[in-house]
């Protein structure tokens, strides 16, 4: 998108979060796999803002290291206090360059925002002095509510606490989210007083300030109102990532993959889908995978940092962990793990099995129950399978070790030295066979 608007963002995510009753800040809860914080900053990206500026409070290390994996630069503004909101967004003027004609205000814990309604939003503002968004809601508890003039413009925002019985009546709610004339946001938060129920600098009190100035404040109405909708509560969490999941499963179906049961099946923000996959039920993307064009992925499988080419078949009930490659036409059956492995082409490991840090060859089949043993409680060790080589079930294959292209390992082998190309090797106790013995012991311990 262009870089059409001369704005800058604040992000704000300073809050307690008393409500969430966690010891985690608010805006690293998740849904889709990625914190509150990082879809806010994924919302505004697109629109190429002079400056993002998250607000955080002291110690929320963690909150600045979820923003910076979200791969826009971030500068960090502290509240040294959480006095409120108008209080979060005058502790980050100093960071402003001050070359932004506009300042548009988020919210950390508002996650659905579409780029689209921010947009609509900015295009508003170039028509007044303070654009904000708002949306009907039909149970508007907990929000501030709109006060409109006759001609439509916003007169005063009233926190739901602080309402009276009729403004509580009011269904036009602030979604937090506004577009500020940058030349008089100095002057207006500087008017902020906590003569209110929280005792707080409110940033919503601007707008009656606003007014006595003669400022022109508008709202923009949201299409949809599930979009602006905060996260105060673990409920609205879970309210928020049944919203965000029904948008990525409808993605990926409008892009060419069947889902066979959308509402069973978990996406990330990032997961991409080839054309023509089967998704079967209850099936688990973590963050970054990538699936290639005709996958098959079975029901109960779990799936994270993998990438899956095209026509190979997942599960059911298969794990696949970070750094994962399996490759085209390879299967991976039930109750396999693979983790920081590539599978070759073709190859095969279909039950039973704990692949990791290995590469296995193109057309290899790996036995039921076999397992590559690479960590010594140390440390961790590579296992190279070659292709076409043959691994007997229930193996275990202590590495490092390396397996020779088209060799063969009996079944129940302990391997512990590297097999040549074509080598067959086993381990194994010969076996013993007495004729007649086992009618005997059966008929003795019948007798006990
Ligand atoms: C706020 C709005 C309310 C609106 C609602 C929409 C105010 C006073 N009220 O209420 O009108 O309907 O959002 O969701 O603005 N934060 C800080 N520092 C603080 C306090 C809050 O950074 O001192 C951050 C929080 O991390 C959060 C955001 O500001 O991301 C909103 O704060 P929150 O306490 O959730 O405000 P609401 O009570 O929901
Ligand atoms: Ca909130």
């Amino acid at each position: 998108m262009v870089n059409k608007y001369n704005f800058s963002t604040i992000v704000l995510a300073a809050g307690k979060g008393t409500r969430m009753r966690s010891s985690l800040p608010k805006v690293l809860h998740k849904i889709a796999g990625k914190p509150l914080v990082a879809h806010a900053i994924r919302s505004v990206t697109p629109l190429s803002p002079a400056q993002i500026i998250v607000v955080v409070a002291e110690g929320m290390e963690n909150v600045q290291t979820a923003c910076t994996k979200a791969h826009t630069p971030c500068e960090f503004a502290v509240q040294t206090q959480q006095k409120g909101t108008g209080d979060a967004v005058r502790s980050a003027l100093p960071w402003l360059s001050g070359k932004a004609e506009y300042i548009l205000v988020l919210y950390g814990d508002t996650p659905l925002m579409q780029t689209e309604t921010l947009e609509a939003l900015l295009e508003k503002a170039t028509q007044c002095d303070i654009a904000v968004l708002g949306m009907r809601l039909e149970n508007p508890m907990g929000y501030g509510r709109l006060i409109t003039g006759a001609n439509g413009a916003l007169e005063q925002i009233v926190e739901c606490k602080d309402a009276s019985p009729a403004q509580k009546k009011i269904t036009l709610c602030n979604s937090g989210i506004m577009v500020i004339r940058s030349k008089h946001i100095a002057e207006l938060l500087a008017k902020l007083s906590t003569n209110n129920a929280s005792q707080e600098y409110y940033l919503t009190d601007i707008i009656q300030h606003a007014g006595d100035e003669n400022l022109h404040c508008a709202v923009v109405e949201a299409l949809d109102a599930g979009e602006l909708a905060g996260i105060n509560t673990r409920a609205q969490l879970a309210a928020a990532e049944a919203v965000l999941q029904t948008r990525l499963r409808n993605k990926a179906m409008e892009n060419g993959a069947t889902l066979i049961d959308p509402a069973s099946i978990f996406l990330s923000t990032d997961t991409v889908f080839g054309t023509d996959v089967v998704v079967h039920p209850f099936v688990v993307f973590g963050p970054n995978v990538k699936v290639g064009s005709g996958v098959e992925i079975r029901s109960y499988s779990h799936i994270e940092g993998a990438t899956i080419e095209g026509n190979a078949i997942i599960g059911p009930f298969a794990r696949l962990r970070p750094g994962t490659l399996v490759e085209e036409e390879a299967h991976v059956g039930n109750f396999v793990e693979l983790k920081a492995t590539r599978l070759g082409r073709g190859a095969k490991a279909n039950h039973l099995s704990y692949v990791g840090d290995s590469d296995v060859g193109e057309g290899a089949n790996i036995g039921a129950g076999t397992i590559t043993c690479n960590y010594d409680g140390v440390n961790k060790y590579k296992t190279t399978i070659g292709a076409q080589a043959f691994i007997g079930s229930n193996s275990s294959l202590v590495a490092p070790v390396t397996i020779g292209a088209g060799a063969v390992i009996g079944a129940g082998s302990v391997i512990t030295g590297d097999v040549a190309d074509h080598a067959l090797a086993l381990t194994r106790p010969e076996q013993i066979t007495k004729p007649g013995k086992g009618r005997e012991l059966k008929s003795r311990k019948k007798s006990i």
